[in-house]
């Protein structure tokens, strides 16, 4: 059966997130040179000079579109920067390079099994560039004339458009009425239309009219009127993800199922039709395929099923470059009884590319805070900054950054607009951190609800220590 496969419009990519400041907003990229050495202190990332240099390497590989399926692996002990380096590689990709983000646990989800859920996950993370050939009318606006039926109800009109060398005369609908109306298009300004579509963008102001009015904004742009032919065939590239297209093409309700994130199990005879589908497109030269970036963190939560359908997976012709980070040492498999490193059973270790992270020096905690503070708009004394890194020395650096905005809610109860050493001790009290609250524990032993774990110490938190 052959089937329509349609693609949707670049407009569904338009999703903008809500800015707050997060765990990693400081973080703006790699901070590499063009040497792709890492600088000390740049781009929101200090220090971990490897592992940043080994991630601009893996990086520059997906740039050039040259590795597929391929994996890699950050290990280090907790807050050693494995997640702030792995979104500083999203930042690096550029726009139409899609990156998908998973925590491991996400997969377990009620209503899709593990493997759909990491099929999604991997074919998130592949984009399709596609070009397409589209009419359109480019011209200077000469009149617009509008006409009014009697009752108002219906409107029919004529658009007089130019170019240096041709002038013709299109009848209007309603609709396309409307739409000039709504993009106030005046004669003397530049308009592209798309003819399928029907969509008017307004290019700019003619330069032949620039005389005719005095007063106009500062933002009115001038362009010349252009050239040759009023109706040209132009060249559209759009980028959505073999995802997006899946979706599109499995319900009735069509691209709304992705906002809704309600996608359910897409069957993989759909899946096998686009894929053949946009292999020929890449044949006919009409595609082409974008790898891009799964990173799958906390990964040692993969029980080992995920573990052997990723096996598989990365030798796919479609699969993305895979990312994945742990910090765990020696742990169980999920799902086994046996033991490997980072949790990660032996014949995906194999696979993956292994890239460790490692505890930070005084100097790189103070740096990291002082980053942080600036992000977070809180300023801190000189003496309070040693204090804190002190702190995050004894217990960890992100104990110290989220005590930053603490102290400063307490700063600003004294009415004080820097935070002293005394708001970051009445903090450091108020708050405990990890080492204090089992100390604490042990001294309330018996008062407490606890509960026997029996099974041994398998899935114990280790540090890699
Ligand atoms: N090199 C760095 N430069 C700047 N900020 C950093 C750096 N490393 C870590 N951070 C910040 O420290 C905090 C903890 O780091 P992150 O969350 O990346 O640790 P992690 O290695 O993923 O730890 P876990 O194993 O617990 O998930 C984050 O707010 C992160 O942005
Ligand atoms: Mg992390």
């Amino acid at each position: 059966m052959a089937m329509q496969i349609t693609t949707g419009t670049s407009e569904l990519r338009d999703i903008t997130k809500m800015e707050r400041i997060g765990a990693h907003s400081h973080i703006r990229g790699l901070g590499l040179d063009d040497r792709l050495e890492p600088r000390e202190n740049s781009q929101g990332l200090v220090g971990q000079a490897k592992a940043r240099k080994a991630a601009g390497m893996i990086l520059k590989m997906v740039q050039e579109g040259r590795i597929a399926g391929r994996a890699m692996l950050f290990a280090g002990p907790p807050s050693t920067g494995k997640t702030a380096i792995a979104l500083a590689m999203s930042q690096s990709l550029g726009p139409d390079v899609p990156f998908t983000m998973i925590a491991a646990s996400e997969v377990f989800s009620l209503s899709m099994s593990k493997t759909e859920a990491l099929t999604q996950a991997f074919r998130r993370s592949i984009g399709v560039r596609i070009k397409e050939e589209s009419e359109i009318i480019e011209g200077e606006v000469v009149e617009i004339q509008i006409d009014r039926s009697i009752s108002g109800a219906t409107k029919t009109g004529k658009l007089t458009i130019k170019t240096t060398d041709m002038e013709t005369i299109y009848d209007l609908g309603t609709k396309m009425i409307e739409a000039l109306t709504k993009e106030k298009v005046l004669a003397g300004d530049v308009i592209m239309i798309d003819k399928t579509s029907g969509k008017i963008s307004k290019l700019g102001r003619s330069f032949a009219r620039s005389r005719d009015y005095d007063a106009m904004g500062a933002d009115t742009k001038f362009v010349q009127c252009p050239e040759g032919e009023i109706q040209k065939r132009k060249e559209v590239v759009h980028t959505v993800t073999l995802h997006e297209i899946d979706v599109i093409n499995s319900r009735t309700q069509g691209f709304l199922a992705l906002f809704a994130g309600d996608t359910g199990e897409i069957k993989p005879e759909l899946r096998n039709q686009i894929n053949t589908k946009v292999s020929d497109w890449r044949e006919e030269g009409k595609a082409e395929i974008v790898p891009g970036v799964l990173f799958i963190d906390e990964v040692h939560m993969l029980d080992i099923e995920c573990f052997s359908f990723l096996n598989r997976a990365l030798e796919g012709d479609l699969a993305p470059l895979v990312i994945m980070a742990s910090n765990r040492g020696m742990s169980r498999i999920r799902g086994t009884k046996f033991r490997s490193p980072h949790g990660l059973p032996m014949d995906l270790l194999d696979r993956v590319l292994i890239v460790s992270t490692k505890p930070y020096s005084d100097d790189e905690v103070q740096q990291i805070i002082g980053i942080r503070c600036q992000e977070e708009d809180v300023k801190l004394s000189p003496e309070a900054t040693q204090v804190l890194t002190s702190m995050a020395l004894q217990t960890t650096l992100r104990y110290a950054l989220n005590l930053i905005s603490c102290a400063q809610v307490l700063a600003r109860k004294r009415k004080s607009e820097e935070v002293q050493v005394e708001d970051l001790r009445r903090g450091y009290s108020y708050f405990m951190d990890d080492k204090r609250s089992v100390q604490w524990l042990k001294e309330q032993q018996g008062n407490l609800i606890s509960e026997e774990v029996t099974g041994g110490d398998d899935d114990v938190m280790d540090t890699d220590k």
